[in-house]
């Protein structure tokens, strides 16, 4: 049996610090597959620049991937979690500038690069060695990177309750204002990921839907990790 838990969802939906907290509690390693798509974004950006009209839509996939071949871009599990580097450097902090976010749907939007993605995804799975499993969240790991995974968790909760918690993630203040302009922003990237045409976030016919919206970080680390019990034999 795959050994392999996949949890999807929107942006600012708790995916990442959920995968993480699972995978801690459960004795796995943890792989947060944006944070791939961001370090290849940085690095097209650092080693391409922007492309036409600075949209980022004058990137061919066939030379984003050659370049991330070359750097190379790549997942390195380091403890029990899997970092991205970039020309090994742990690129960790930089991804998740402003510009890499802004950029980052372009990039994830190009077939070539899924496909490296996934076969990078897939490689770091099998090499994953010596822990019990890996946690993997993103936004088509149970539809598309590992449909075969035993237990495929879609996070959901209301572009505002996520709005406010990017913005306390941050330390910013929770006001009215700034909720509404990041509940648009994480609205737009939605929307962009939910119609790509290739792997567009959904949830795959089996998964367990969690709508986390009144629920606190712990209680659903708890119901993901009392699922993953009775699935995966100790
Ligand atoms: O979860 P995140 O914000 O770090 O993801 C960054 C971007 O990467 C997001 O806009 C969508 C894309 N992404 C994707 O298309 N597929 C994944 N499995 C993970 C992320």
């Amino acid at each position: 049996m795959l050994r392999v838990i996949a949890i999807d969802g929107p942006a600012a939906s708790g995916k990442s610090s959920t995968a993480g907290r699972v995978a801690e509690q459960l004795g796995w390693a943890h792989l947060d597959s944006g944070a791939l798509y961001r370090a290849l974004t940085l690095a097209a950006l650092d080693n391409i620049g922007e492309g036409g009209r600075g949209t980022g839509e004058g990137w061919s996939g066939q030379r984003i991937v050659s370049l991330a071949d070359e750097l190379p871009v790549r997942l390195v599990l380091v403890g029990e979690v899997f970092r991205a580097e970039v020309a090994g450097v742990d690129v960790g902090e930089a991804i998740r500038s402003e510009r890499v976010t802004r950029h980052v749907s372009v990039i994830a939007a190009i077939p070539e690069v899924r496909t490296w993605a996934n076969a990078q995804q897939r490689r770091a799975v099998e090499g994953g060695g010596g822990v019990g499993g890996v946690v993997v969240d993103g936004r088509d790991i149970g539809t598309v990177v590992f449909p075969e995974a035993p237990l495929k968790i879609f996070l959901t909760a209301t572009p505002d309750e996520r709005a406010r918690r990017r913005l306390s993630q941050r330390g910013e203040a929770v006001d009215g204002d700034l909720v509404q302009r990041e509940s648009q922003a994480l609205a737009a990237r939605d929307a962009a990921d939910s119609t790509r045409r290739i792997a567009p976030l959904k949830p795959a016919a089996d998964a367990v839907l969690l709508d986390t919206t009144a629920l606190t970080l712990e209680q659903q680390v708890s119901r993901v990790v009392e699922l993953a019990r009775g699935l995966f034999p100790g």
